[in-house]
């Protein structure tokens, strides 16, 4: 990334205020210390004091750690409990009933506040429907459905029956559904009409009715559907339902199902480096314990704060910290739909502002943006906003370069509000190195240190740890509470991705290259090192957009995809095609241009559009066949190809590759 070595070379240093620490959860540095001390000394029991304190257990567990499969770790596994219940009920029981837990900002401005009474009732209700239609424990359910009160409610209804969701982010294609649908295995839907973003109405159901025509998908047996606007659809009778028609009459009460810790909550599909997106398959127990202690030590949430996270459900981001962490700590929340240029850049500091929103939490592909926003357009400039009401900003997604991070603590926090880089992926399921605001001196573009408990480190190609200072692959030594599981249907692929051999097996690999700082060690996330790329803080397999091309049969016979630093997106996607017919030049190249992305948007979905298509009559390969990606990355970034190109079969070739469309 472009940015490393501004960050290498950053020097300043914001400690933490009087003020905040006074407040924090975890006040000073030693404080931070006991904690990592104690998990040092006894690891399981460490885990296990705090899955006993934040977490409610119908039945209590009595072994923390089982490591005797590993890498499949279990934690808390005797123990039963539901997470829905540890959500909501917990509320009830607390004095937080008639507190407001969701702000629902619709994409037209239209502010709805649903109490923790509500939202349980209404979940009750959704669980008590579901169940009418014979969905049960271990179940899967995809969920494809706009941000929403009754999305948030769907995810808590299916955790609270034990039927395990997917969320599908809105902007896949029904080929992406489609997949989906199949590898999980799922028997239900649930949907909304259509959603709304930007002013626009996009279609779900009819992406879902094209899904499952696709084939492969017979097991579906209700499309449950949720009235979002109101215009026409198709429904299948016997098959699709209204979500009002199968709420009527149910009974707002339902029992919990008492799961094992241990019970899978959701899969999540996520890019890895082959084609297929993989499954990641969390726990109930460990998953949640997490996304509570992350959102009270990172977030320091505290009653009285309007917490706003403007990820989508789609994503991890939206599960842990949304749709489960903020309501088991019974936060009040924003629920957006909308988008943050809509109906104009100034939309998310008139948001802040109207819900006197205290922590916010987005992503460096968002502040980039808007930064660029507010330098061109007066409403979108956050110094017309009162954004007082903030005391914390989050980030996560992405590296964030050192510039956008003072443009956020400056205009944006008032230089008051700690910043809270926080790295972690869909596999680890919260927060695992971050500052914490009462504790960590903040340095841009560093999330710093080890959440307390997680076993961070750097190591070099046969797993031994890197001198600090020194470049190498982000590991985790020692499993926690929140991590992945499981591939779903894949347990080997599990293995081979996250505990490779090379590395002894028995380290967490978590993709991200890193340098830990040689005077602090603090850890600095250098991006990844497999086929994946992160574009505005979506991870993309190359691989999957190389296949999307590919099948493009009528047009494509060989497709090779890479990144490039974009100053916005953090990573744009670049390909290099070769056609089944001549190599086209001018107004035909472009045609085709927009055709392949317009392909690959069907294939996938919109996010994974190249934003750059290169022709050339091949690409530059070995003589032994195999493409040359360091070449072709190069030539992405327009970087003069210095490296050896004597093994390169075809050399001229690169001269033609060097020309965008
Ligand atoms: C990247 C999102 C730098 C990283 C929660 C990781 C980050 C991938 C940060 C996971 C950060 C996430 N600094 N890079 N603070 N946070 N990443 O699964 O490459 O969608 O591996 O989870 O995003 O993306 P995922």
């Amino acid at each position: 990334m472009a940015s490393i070595d501004s960050v290498l070379q950053e020097h300043r240093v914001f400690p933490p205020s009087a003020e905040t620490i006074a407040r924090a959860a975890i006040s000073g540095m030693a404080a931070y210390e006991a904690l990592c001390k104690e998990a040092e000394t006894d690891y399981a029991g460490y885990w296990a004091r705090l899955a006993r304190e934040h977490l409610l257990w119908k039945k209590p567990f009595t072994q923390s750690l089982d490591e005797s499969n590993a890498p499949f770790y279990k934690w808390f596994e005797d123990g039963t409990l539901n997470v829905s219940f540890n959500c909501l009920d917990r509320n009830l029981e607390n004095g937080n009933a008639d507190k407001v837990a969701l702000i629902f900002e619709a994409d037209d401005g239209k502010v709805t506040r649903t109490t923790y009474r509500e939202l349980h009732s209404l979940v009750c209700k959704f669980a008590n429907g579901l169940k009418s239609r014979g969905i049960k424990k271990g179940d899967r359910v995809i969920i494809y459905m706009p941000m929403s009160v009754e999305g948030v409610a769907a995810m808590q209804a299916c955790a609270r029956i034990g039927a395990t969701h997917s969320v599908v982010f809105g902007g896949f294609s029904a080929k992406s559904v489609q997949e989906r649908v199949v590898d999980a295995g799922a028997t239900a839907v649930i949907t909304a009409d259509e959603q709304c973003r930007g002013g626009k109405n996009i279609a779900l159901k009819a992406v879902v009715d094209e899904a499952i025509a696709m084939g492969g998908c017979e097991a579906i047996h209700s499309v449950v559907v949720y009235k979002r606007t109101g215009n026409a659809i198709g429904m299948s009778a016997g098959r699709d339902v209204w979500l009002h028609d199968l709420l009527e009459g149910q009974s707002a009460t339902c029992e919990p199902e008492w799961v094992g810790a241990e019970h899978p909550l959701f899969l999540l599909y996520t890019s890895g480096s082959t084609g297929k997106p993989k499954g990641v398959q969390h726990s109930s127990a460990g998953y949640l314990l997490h996304a509570i202690l992350t959102n009270k030590w990172t977030f320091d949430l505290k009653p009285e704060d309007v917490y706003w996270c403007t990820a989508d459900i789609g994503w991890v981001t939206g599960h842990t910290y949304i749709a489960y962490g903020p309501l088991a700590c019974g936060a009040t929340q924003i629920v957006f739909e909308g988008v943050p240029t809509y109906p104009d850049a100034g939309r998310f500091w008139r948001v802040i502002q109207d819900q006197k929103v205290s922590v916010f939490y987005t992503a460096p592909t968002a502040i980039r943006s808007l930064i660029k926003a507010a330098e061109t357009t007066a409403t979108a400039h956050p110094r017309n906003y009162d954004l007082t009401s903030l005391r914390l900003l989050g980030t996560v997604g992405e590296p964030i370069n050192p510039e956008a991070w003072m443009w956020y603590y400056e205009q944006i926090g008032g230089s008051r509000c700690p910043v809270m880089d926080t790295f972690w992926q869909t596999e680890t399921g919260g927060h695992v190195i971050t500052p914490l605001p009462g504790v960590t001196p903040l340095v841009p573009g560093s999330c710093t240190l080890p959440f307390p408990g997680i076993a961070a480190a750097v190591v070099d190609e046969s797993g031994h740890d890197v001198e600090w200072g020194k470049g190498g692959f982000l590991v985790i030594k020692r499993p926690w509470p929140s991590m992945i599981r499981t591939i779903w249907g894949d347990p080997e692929r599990y293995r081979n991705s996250y505990f490779p051999g090379d590395l002894g097996g028995k380290l967490y690999l978590a993709g991200d290259g890193a340098v830990r700082d040689a005077k602090t060690g603090y850890f600095t996330i250098m991006g990844r090192i497999d086929d994946v790329l992160n574009v505005s803080g979506h991870r993309m397999g190359t691989m999957e957009i190389e296949s999307a091309l590919v099948s493009c049969t009528e047009l494509v016979a060989e497709a090779a995809v890479v990144g490039r630093p974009d100053d916005l997106t953090g990573e744009a996607i670049c390909a290099f095609v070769v056609l089944k017919g001549p190599r086209p030049t001018g107004d035909a190249a472009k045609a085709i241009v927009k055709k392949l992305q317009d392909w690959v948007a069907k294939e996938i979905g919109p996010i994974a559009k190249p934003k750059d298509i290169r022709f050339g009559d091949n690409l530059p390969k070995t003589r032994s066949g195999k493409i040359m990606r360091r070449l072709l990355r190069s030539l992405a970034k327009g970087e003069e190809i210095t490296q050896d190109v004597s093994t390169l079969e075809n050399p001229a070739i690169l001269e033609q590759l060097k020309q965008s469309v």
